[in-house]
């Protein structure tokens, strides 16, 4: 097996193409994923209009989290916001041009964010109010939608004088996020309250804005790492998985920082008070191949925070493996599959349940873990323990996805004449390759010994 030693390299540069497929905005296991905001202007005024600005989180496992969106953009000429319900622009800018009334923003890059909650409710509007926070569309589809209104001065009165704002950013507070340009949509149509009355907007306009990683931190925020029963050894997160530049400035576990560690802090991104480890990451995701029984098998999940600044309210875990086609029981944790493509059903997603006291993965320490035990109905057909195929092929925490550990470290079967006897078609080329070549290396080496010897 020793001349199969290149092949780790094989899998490596395999490996990096893979890693390198994923930094883009284009997710593959969310196609469809972006946010989505809708610009519809419901009604006219003396000197502009008022329009519903509504952001729906289109994404199925990602959520914008505490201390929630600020969403800016630049006027297209000399608009001023007179008012806004159920959100606030977070500085009045510069107003003296206005004498009688006024407005609430005379920023020409307005930045808005969200109201907090129980604001007075003469200030809400349906959807406000959440303190920014936009749950995912596979967690909680009714708190995936954020709204507010925005009465627009010095705006033009008409489809013709009115003008679309433009360089539309959405904070979160990372930068993770790019907008597109507002594009001219068929108008909106609302049901009134009582559901009798359907109401069209006058103009609406849209703006996608899609998530990249890269964009969001330079180095991964999650790893993971993996063990069997059939392997006393485990296989950790690779080294400096999160990269190691902050190696010099994190938490020993007898650091006395962690004492005075924020409380209600829950950055995602927060590394400052990240315990120093070997991967260097916030989150480590273990998945152990735990039982293998005639019809099914069995896995644990569990997910530990390193990270003593932070708690992951409604935190998500997406998982890709050829089983999440038959999955027959999840313990602790809430599961949904995710199906972008109807040919393959590979990518479960998993979130915290309340009843089971996980829906907050606490900070770094005895309780800052979650876990759930996975039990597959197995295929028999394609089910092996083969060449790491229990593991999982990609595993996101929270929208982000963790740097799988290299290959060639997988948990290796032990040593049998069986799993010799597994070679596949490519490796037994290969292997055949050698032995012609050793056998020609013999067989000249011979010959020229002939030569010699006369
Ligand atoms: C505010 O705007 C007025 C005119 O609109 C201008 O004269 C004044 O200098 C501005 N003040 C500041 C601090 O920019
Ligand atoms: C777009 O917005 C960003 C962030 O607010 C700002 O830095 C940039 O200058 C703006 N660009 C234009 C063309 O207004
Ligand atoms: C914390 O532990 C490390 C080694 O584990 C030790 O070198 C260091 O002095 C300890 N610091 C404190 C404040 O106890
Ligand atoms: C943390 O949050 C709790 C309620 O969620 C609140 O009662 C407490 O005052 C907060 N602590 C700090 C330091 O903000």
């Amino acid at each position: 097996m020793n001349s199969f030693r290149f092949l780790p390299p094989i899998l490596l540069v395999v490996y990096f193409v893979g890693l390198c497929s994923s930094v883009g905005a284009y997710d593959p296991l969310d196609p469809n994923g972006e946010i989505k905001i809708k610009w519809d202007l419901v009604s006219w005024t003396p000197d502009g209009y008022i329009a519903m600005v509504t952001m729906i989180n289109a994404q199925m496992y990602r959520h914008i989290t505490t201390p929630g969106w600020t969403l800016g953009w630049t006027w297209a000429s000399n608009e001023v916001i007179w008012s806004v319900l159920g959100a606030q622009a977070t500085d009045q800018g510069n107003c003296s041009r206005f004498h009688n009334n006024t407005p609430h923003s005379c920023m020409k890059n307005p930045y808005i964010i969200d109201l907090l909650p129980g604001a007075p409710y003469n200030q809400q509007v349906t959807s406000c109010c959440r303190g920014g926070i936009l749950a995912s569309q596979g967690q909680d589809a009714a708190s995936a939608v954020s709204a507010f209104q925005i009465n627009v001065g010095n705006a033009g009165k008409t489809d013709s004088t009115v003008k679309m704002p433009k360089n539309f950013t959405l904070f979160t507070p990372g930068s993770g996020y790019t907008c597109s340009s507002a594009a001219i949509v068929p108008p909106t149509f609302a049901l009134t309250p009582d559901g009798r009355r359907k109401t069209r907007a006058m103009i609406s306009w849209e703006i996608s804005c899609t998530y990249s990683q890269m964009l969001a931190s330079r180095n991964p925020t999650c790893c993971v790492s993996l063990s069997s029963f059939y392997s006393y050894e485990v296989t950790p997160c690779s080294a400096c998985a999160c990269g190691c530049e902050k190696i010099n400035n994190c938490i020993m576990e007898n650091d006395s920082r962690i004492q005075s560690a924020p409380e209600n802090s829950t950055q995602i991104n927060d590394n400052a008070l990240v315990q120093c480890t070997h991967h260097m990451c916030p989150i480590r995701v273990h998945w152990h191949v735990k039982t293998n029984y005639d019809k099914y098998w069995r896995v644990k999940i569990s997910i530990t925070n390193f990270n003593y600044g932070a708690k992951y309210k409604q935190w998500t875990l997406v998982a890709q493996h050829p089983n999440f086609k038959n999955v027959a029981q999840v313990h602790r944790f809430g599961y949904k599959p995710l199906n972008p493509y109807p040919s393959t059903n590979d990518i479960g997603m998993f979130y915290g349940v309340k009843h089971y006291q996980n829906e907050i993965l606490l900070e770094a320490g005895s309780d800052g873990n979650v876990h759930s035990e996975l039990i597959f109905e197995k295929d028999k057909e394609i089910f092996t323990l083969n060449q790491g195929w229990t593991f999982p092929r990609k595993i996101y925490f929270n929208g982000d996805e963790c740097t799988m550990p290299l290959p060639d470290s997988y948990p290796k079967l032990p040593k049998s004449v069986y799993t010799n006897l597994h070679i596949s078609l490519p490796k037994l080329f290969i292997l055949v390759l050698i032995v012609l070549l050793a056998l020609r290396f013999i067989l000249c080496r011979n010959s020229s010994q002939m030569y010699q010897g006369i």
